[in-house]
């Protein structure tokens, strides 16, 4: 494990989720404990159903745990807040609202001035590429854009922590691979510390410090591999042996816990 000198950012605390369910309780996330440093960039990657938007929504106070806590910067989650953000899975535009509207919601919300707002909107805006689509509505929009929509929400109110679920998985590859350097780019510019939830086992090693690679039933940590690889990263990165052998390492840990019961046969 890499040596810290600075505490946590986000402290997941022997943090157990159940849910009530016909005849007794599922329980989603076992006793997940876990700690992201501040700046960190921590990937989470494992199979369907293993619980990963279970912990992301409990680190964004939408969610509390049956049992254990979540921690960020010492204090204990209870509710959303502006310190951190959130990209859903499915990303959630107001479909009624503009580009600009939507992205400057969060704001609003939190009470930022006219001018500020504005600042601070066409800067997110901007950032994702959506200069031109300031006013157009979500559904003239590509998925892409959509999806760079909602980003540029996350942005724009300039959380701590990020926590993105699965942001990129709609999207075509190039689209994908343009998505994840602008956001390996504004995360080195900024002070932000990001949990990146994926599928997507080369995705979850490009971006990552670290990968927890999750198991299933109940949903836990498996593995935590770290990723020593230099940023920036690039496409020399993708191709490079280190790149391959991380790869191969994190693929390993996800899908060897899903091996059948019995050994297969000869
Ligand atoms: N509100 C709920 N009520 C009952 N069970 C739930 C609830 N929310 C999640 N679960 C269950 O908890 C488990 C973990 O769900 P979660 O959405 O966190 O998984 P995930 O790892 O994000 O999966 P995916 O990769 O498919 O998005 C699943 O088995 C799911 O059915
Ligand atoms: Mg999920």
């Amino acid at each position: 494990m890499t040596a810290r000198t600075s505490p946590p950012k986000i402290s997941f605390r022997e943090v157990t989720r159940s849910f009530p369910v016909k005849g007794g309780t599922f329980t989603a996330v076992d006793r997940v404990s876990l700690d992201v440093g501040e700046r960190e960039f921590v990937t989470i990657v494992g199979p369907s159903g293993c619980g990963k938007s279970t912990l992301l929504n409990l680190a964004a106070g939408l969610a509390e745990p049956t049992s254990g806590e979540v921690v960020v910067d010492g204090r204990r989650v209870t509710g959303p807040g502006p310190d951190r953000g959130m990209i859903f899975q499915q990303y959630a535009l107001f479909p009624w609202l503009s580009v600009r509207r939507n992205v400057e919601f969060g704001l609003r919300v939190a009470g930022v001035g006219a001018a500020e707002r504005r600042r601070r909107t066409d800067e997110a805006i901007d950032l994702v590429g959506l200069g031109d689509f300031a006013d157009a509505l979500p559904k003239t929009l590509s998925g892409g854009m959509k999806q760079r929509c909602a980003i540029a929400r996350a942005y724009a109110v300039d959380p701590d922590v990020l926590l993105m679920d699965e942001p990129f998985g709609a999207l075509d590859s190039l689209t994908r691979v343009q998505l994840q350097d602008q956001l390996l780019d504004t995360w080195r510019q900024q002070t932000r510390t990001v949990v990146f939830v994926t599928h997507d086992v080369e995705e979850a090693v490009y971006l990552a410090g670290r990968v927890v690679v999750m198991a299933a039933r109940p949903g836990r940590v498996h593995q935590v591999i770290d990723i020593p690889l230099p940023y920036p990263r690039t496409e020399e990165t993708r191709l490079s042996a280190e790149f391959a052998a991380l790869r191969n390492q994190v693929w390993g840990a996800v899908h060897h816990q899903e091996a059948p019961a019995e050994p297969p046969a000869r």
